[in-house]
């Protein structure tokens, strides 16, 4: 493959993923109140999830995501970039809920994890804390939008997903920090 292929393939993984990028990474704007585990504690007497996964964050921030989708959709009646092209707009919806809803479900199983060992809510677990979303998100796809799953997420692309997301976790992070939105540019 030539430099602009492999251009394009960045991408068209970034626009693929930008439904769960956007669950993931909005739910603190959306999040609030009611804890998913309703503060109950699991057996060993810890937290089940913690007070950072919230019904507001989980269903506010599919939402979001379904929003994006569906944006998507309409640009891709005019560009057809393919993965979100000639949907409907009530499919484009309830894919972008699901996607969203994809992405949070790893995000949630990882704070399962993290408060079996002990850690803090906000710890943060470089690596894990910016693939869990996009594990889960690829998991539930093909089990829920399998033929699509096959069309776009084909093993080369899943492998890219991986490269592409932790820079642009650390640049959007970064850019959020020179804009004055975070404490620490991480
Ligand atoms: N959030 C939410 N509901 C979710 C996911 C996220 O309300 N299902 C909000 C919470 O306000 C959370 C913030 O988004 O604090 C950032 O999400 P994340 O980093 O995933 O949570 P942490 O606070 O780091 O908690 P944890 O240690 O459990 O990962
Ligand atoms: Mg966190």
């Amino acid at each position: 493959m030539d430099l602009l292929g492999i251009i394009y393939e960045i991408f068209l993984v970034i626009w693929i993923l930008l439904p769960p990028y956007t669950a993931n990474g909005l739910a603190v704007l959306v999040g609030g109140s009611t804890p998913i585990d309703f503060g109950k504690k699991f057996i060993d007497g810890k937290r089940i999830f913690g007070d950072g996964k919230t019904w507001r964050g989980l269903f506010g921030a599919s939402g979001l995501a379904s929003i994006c989708l569906l944006i998507q959709s309409l640009i891709e009646n005019f560009i057809p970039i393919g993965p979100y092209h000639d949907i409907g707009p009530l499919n484009a919806i309830v894919m972008g809920f699901s996607f969203g809803l994809f992405a949070l479900l790893g995000d949630l199983f990882e704070s399962f994890i993290k408060r079996r060992l002990n850690l803090p809510r906000g710890y943060n677990v470089p690596i894990a804390d910016q693939l869990d979303f996009v594990l889960s998100f690829i998991f539930f796809s093909y089990i829920f939008y399998r033929e699509w799953a096959m069309l776009w997420l084909a093993p080369n692309r899943v492998l890219l997903a991986y490269l592409v997301t932790p820079p642009l976790h650390w640049g959007t992070n970064y850019l959020a920090y020179i804009l004055g939105k975070k404490e620490v540019p991480w």
